[in-house]
């Protein structure tokens, strides 16, 4: 069996980025319009980033789960579910939103352009539930002075944390990405020591090095976010970026986290919010709120290729497996102007 393309999850690090979630608004007309831009998104996508070739223009088209079972019912990636709430030391809060359109480039002209043809494309089908644009901040820091991204697994070892292989056949080549929007404090933030800041992180402010183990404290965040298992660490890719708006004092990051299971990054969330052992919590959340949180199931090219604006249309070829278990079908109402996957 031929295997299905993924979407660019493990896309490099970039200058600008948009996170766009949109909810999907009542009625049989804006389950059309969803599922009509399904495979004309890539289209989409070159009609904008092939003019600028330098400007590395990617994006992630994400569902969350009840958009899942309205859109595509069955089979349904097995992990999916909504966001659980965390009611720990810190209260990390479950947020609607049905689709995540994560946009990446080396400028943000490219990826505003991109939001923008996508929500005209949805009309009034959808409503927004959140946009944040991210930038990036000097050498890939946080707004809390911190180099965010260093331990990203690479390459091989990226593909392997995120992408779905046997243990989800109908779903393999697919990810699951969890969001949350951080508001920090950063007054009170500033007001501790570089030292302390550098306890709770586990590295070093300027240069960037992890602490020693024996410097560490149990209590950093790069502690905490380690997940051993079987003798094994269980990576995620995270592409966070920094946003705000001086004039309102706001001051976040985005994260965002990929993963082969969503249960990874739970895991990574228990140990932030609750503690491990409970109690023992990231001080990171002292000074940083988070305000959303949801989870999305990212499907492969191949499936949104395969996307029909009407559910039950019949089938025109005999490739791929596609949404609802059925074959890819005659596309009314899409664009007609090209898959996903760049065929002549
Ligand atoms: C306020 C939000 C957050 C900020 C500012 C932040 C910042 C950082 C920084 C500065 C590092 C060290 C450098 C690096 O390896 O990237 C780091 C590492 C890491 N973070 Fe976060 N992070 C945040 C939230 C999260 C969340 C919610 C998760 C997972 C649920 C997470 C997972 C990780 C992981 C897995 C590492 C690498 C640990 C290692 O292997 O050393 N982070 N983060």
């Amino acid at each position: 069996m031929p295997i299905a393309a993924s979407q660019a999850v493990v896309a490099k690090l970039t200058r600008a980025a948009i996170f766009l979630v949109v909810r999907i608004n009542g009625g049989p007309a804006a389950d059309h319009a969803v599922r009509s831009l399904c495979p004309d998104l890539s289209a989409l996508l070159r009609a904008i980033g092939f003019r600028e070739p330098e400007g590395g223009l990617s994006c992630v088209m994400a569902f969350g789960s009840d958009a899942w079972d309205r859109l595509f019912g069955s089979p349904r990636p097995r992990e999916l579910h909504p966001f659980r709430e965390i009611r720990g030391v810190h209260h990390a809060v479950s947020t609607p939103g049905d689709i995540l359109f994560h946009i990446r480039a080396a400028r943000m002209d490219l990826c505003f352009e991109l939001a923008s043809q996508i929500m005209a494309r949805l009309g009034d089908a959808v409503t927004t539930v959140d946009e944040v644009h991210g930038f990036k901040y000097f050498d890939n820091r946080d707004l809390l002075g911190f180099v965010d991204g260093t331990e990203n697994p690479v390459d091989h070892d990226a593909v392997d944390a995120v992408v779905i292989g046997e243990e989800d056949q109908a779903f393999a080549g697919g990810s699951y990405v969890i969001t949350q929007k951080y508001l920090h404090d950063l007054k009170a933030w500033q007001s501790v020591s570089t030292e302390e800041q550098e306890n709770m992180i586990g590295r070093y402010k300027l240069s960037d090095v992890e602490q020693a183990d024996d410097v560490k404290k149990p209590y950093a965040h790069n502690v905490l976010t380690v997940i051993v298992e079987d003798g094994e660490e269980l990576d995620i890719l995270r592409a966070n970026m920094p946003f705000g708006e001086v004039g309102k004092g706001e001051f976040g990051t985005y994260f965002i986290g990929y993963a082969r299971s969503p249960r990874r990054i739970e895991l990574m969330l228990d140990a932030m919010f609750i503690g491990r052992p409970p109690g023992n919590y990231d001080r990171l959340l002292d000074f940083s709120r988070a305000v959303t949180g949801t989870l999305f199931f990212v499907p492969t090219v191949d499936f949104l290729d395969s996307v029909t604006a009407d559910p039950g249309t019949p089938p025109i070829d005999s490739g791929g497996t596609s949404p609802g278990g059925s074959r890819p079908a005659a596309r009314a109402g899409s664009l007609g102007i090209g898959s996903l996957k760049n065929e002549a």
